[in-house]
């Protein structure tokens, strides 16, 4: 095991990815900011200097932080904010997992404004190694032209808030007469191009890293195999369309087998979660360049449905973990509910069972912990205590919002073992034998879904909808 250093400055400058220029959160001048590239069994020591200008906090979302919870990067949970020019050092290993991450500002909605990247863990024992030749990173995002903070005000209101425009890599070109007048938007800023050599096979490694949206993610003419998601390999999967929702990560091997050409990269919104059903929002596009191909001519266009019988997209039904693992009994159950409904002060808010999470600035709740207040936290801070060893936990939330919710669950992954429609928990329906591991899955719009998983990491750990912060 090596260690990696990685000095990351957060500085908030004007900058115009898809030309349109605005005030962006910047990591070393980037955004979005540079991948974190790490092996299994190694130590990461992130220096993070804060000049945005306001306090911070930086999360690693996925790491496990087993035995170091105080880096888990959560302003008012695991941590204290870092105060605007100070530096703050994250340091942990990472003995027991690989896969597909990301790292992000864990305060106020300030990812949203561009303090996100990539977070690699290679695994020398990857059981796939000999299957892909290169990698590739893409993230992907929603991209807002408006001040997260106004966004929030939306997002909280009956108005909402659909994107201006996607990005892949950062990049994407906009339409200005869309702009509103006296801002400063070039036409043509530019897609992302990834280079393909014929016949080699791509790990493409997918990160949603929007505010709002999930994508059908796919390559002209390509297929693509599915094996990993979020730090679990699967059984190989071959589809044409990749659902992937907010935060959620996944690991695909394309091979570049198609005519010597340019292809488009596409990055759909799935428009139907979106309040006006995203009408003004076209597709977000990256261009497969293979070597040999024109450099500057128009990647030939073809949406799947002219030339497939049928266009297969990723089923959650069909993901299976490569080693099967059957998750070990419940011995717990906890019942939460999603409702939206007004606050004492009339502002719309998020409810879990009636009671909304409220991060303490001023002193943490792992520092509660510490001062040995782990048993009496006030009920309405819904906090959930968990002993280890020997509890296994079953969440069943239900949903009772017409919006999808995609959850995450910080230093664990869980076991999804099943979900549905409606309010009833159909559990004949649930599997015990082979689910999948991940640490970010959707609950689906008035529906609900049960999550397994193991607390045997002691620290203090959120889970929460990861729509916006
Ligand atoms: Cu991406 Cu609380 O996390």
């Amino acid at each position: 095991p090596e260690k990696k250093v990685f000095d990351l400055t957060f500085k908030r400058t004007t900058l115009a990815p898809d030309g349109f220029t605005r005030s962006l959160i910047t990591i070393n001048g980037q955004y979005p900011g540079p991948v974190l590239e790490a092996k299994k069994g190694d130590r990461i020591v992130i220096n993070v200097r804060n000049e945005i200008g306001e306090p911070t906090a930086i999360h690693s979302h996925g790491m496990f932080q087993r035995g170091t919870p105080w880096f888990d990067g959560v302003t008012g949970q695991s941590q204290c904010l870092i105060p605007n020019n100070y530096t703050f050092t994250y340091d942990f290993t990472v003995p027991d997992q690989a896969g597909t991450y990301w790292y992000h500002s864990h305060a106020f909605t300030q990812y949203v404004d561009g303090a996100v990247g990539g977070l690699i863990i290679y695994d020398p024992d990857d059981p796939y190694l000999n299957e892909y030749d290169e990698e590739i990173i893409v993230v992907l995002s929603d991209y807002h032209h408006t001040e997260s903070e106004i966004l929030l005000k939306k997002f909280l209101s009956p108005e909402s808030e659909v994107p201006d425009n996607g990005l892949i890599n950062g990049k994407n070109s906009f339409n200005c007469k869309k702009a509103p007048k006296g801002s400063k938007c070039v036409d043509n800023a530019g897609l992302a191009k990834f280079e393909f050599v014929p016949n080699k096979r791509y790990r493409l490694r997918i990160i949603n890293t929007s505010a709002f949206s999930a994508f059908f993610f796919s390559i002209d003419k390509h297929e693509m195999e599915v094996i990993e998601v979020e730090g679990t390999y699967t059984k190989r999967n071959k589809i044409h369309r990749l659902p992937i929702n907010v935060a959620q990560r996944y690991s695909v091997i394309v091979t570049a087998n198609q005519p010597v050409d340019n292809y488009i990269m596409r990055s759909e919104f799935q428009k139907d979660c979106l309040p006006d059903g995203g009408k003004k929002l076209s597709i977000v596009k990256a261009i497969v360049h293979y070597e040999g191909a024109p450099e500057n001519s128009a990647p030939i266009n073809v949406p799947w449905k002219d030339f497939l019988e049928q266009c297969i997209d990723l089923r959650h039904e069909t993901l299976r973990p490569l080693s099967e693992e059957r998750p070990p009994k419940a011995t717990k159950e906890l019942e939460l509910t999603i409702a939206f409904h007004n606050d004492s002060s009339g502002v719309v808010k998020a409810f879990l069972n009636g009671s909304s999470y409220v991060p303490d600035l001023t002193f943490p709740t792992l520092s509660r912990v510490f001062a040995g207040e782990a048993n009496h936290f006030p009920r309405d801070r819904n906090v959930h205590v968990f002993n280890t060893p020997g509890e296994v936990v079953d969440i069943t939330f239900i949903n009772t919002d017409e919006g999808d919710h995609p959850f995450h669950l910080h230093g664990h992954q869980f076991w999804v073992l099943g979900f549905g429609n409606g309010t009833h928990v159909d559990k004949k329906s649930l599997n015990t034998v082979d689910p999948i591991k991940r640490d970010t899955s959707t609950i689906p719009a008035s529906g609900w879904i049960v999550l397994r998983f193991v607390p045997d990491n002691p620290g203090v750990f959120g889970i929460h909808c990861h729509m916006i912060c």
